[in-house]
């Protein structure tokens, strides 16, 4: 997994409940990378599930709940880092339907050992898109947050309807409409 994704969550703890918090968190994991990383260093997937399910028991916020506000914090932190790839579409559902073979593609070139999900995105409807998520890393709570940043982004309202199609959560439908 990508430093960014542990850089960016970092922050936003400190964000929300303070640095003292994120320095407690580090220190109780015992994080084979010591808790230190950087935005363009790979790290074990591992450690952020350590570090979530940390937090979670901490604050006494469910995993889910927390994956998903930091999915909406990662999509305004992407606009700043990765801006290129948000001003090239000039709606929700254009940049929704060109993550899979735009936006992940350049991050693919950029990072080639980033661990990407995989994305059957169609639109039914002008007003409709369906993103079929897959992942052996199971994050489809953070992809639902990360769908709500991109709307809040582009000021608009959906409602967006979740599904699991397998047990384990490695196959998600998102059912997104807007009104
Ligand atoms: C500017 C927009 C975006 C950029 C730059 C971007 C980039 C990235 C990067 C760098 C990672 C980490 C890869 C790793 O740790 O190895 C990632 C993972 C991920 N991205 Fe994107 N992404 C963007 C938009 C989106 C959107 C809109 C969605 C969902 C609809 C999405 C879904 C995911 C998910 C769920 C993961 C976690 C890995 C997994 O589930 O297997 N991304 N993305």
């Amino acid at each position: 997994m990508k430093g960014i994704v542990f850089t960016e969550f970092l922050e936003m703890i400190e964000d929300k409940f303070g640095y003292e918090l994120v320095d407690q968190l580090l220190e109780e994991s015992d994080l084979p990378s010591g808790g230190i990383y950087t935005a363009i260093g790979t790290y074990d997937h591992a450690e952020m599930v350590t570090l979530v399910s940390g937090l979670s028991k901490r604050m006494d916020i469910p995993v889910p709940d927390l994956l998903r506000s930091y999915g909406q914090y990662m999509f305004t932190s992407f606009t700043r880092s990765y801006r290129p790839f948000v001003e090239r579409a000039d709606s929700a559902f254009a940049l929704l339907s060109s993550v899979q073979h735009y936006i992940h593609v350049e991050v693919r070139k950029l990072y080639p050992d980033a661990e990407l999900p995989h994305f059957t995105i169609e639109q039914p409807a002008e007003n409709h898109l369906r993103m079929h998520y897959i992942s052996e890393r199971k994050l489809a709570d953070f992809a639902h947050g990360l769908i709500e940043g991109c709307l809040a982004t582009f000021g608009e309202t959906a409602t967006i309807t979740k599904t699991n199609l397998t047990d384990d959560g490695s196959q998600v439908l998102f059912d997104i409409r807007k009104e």
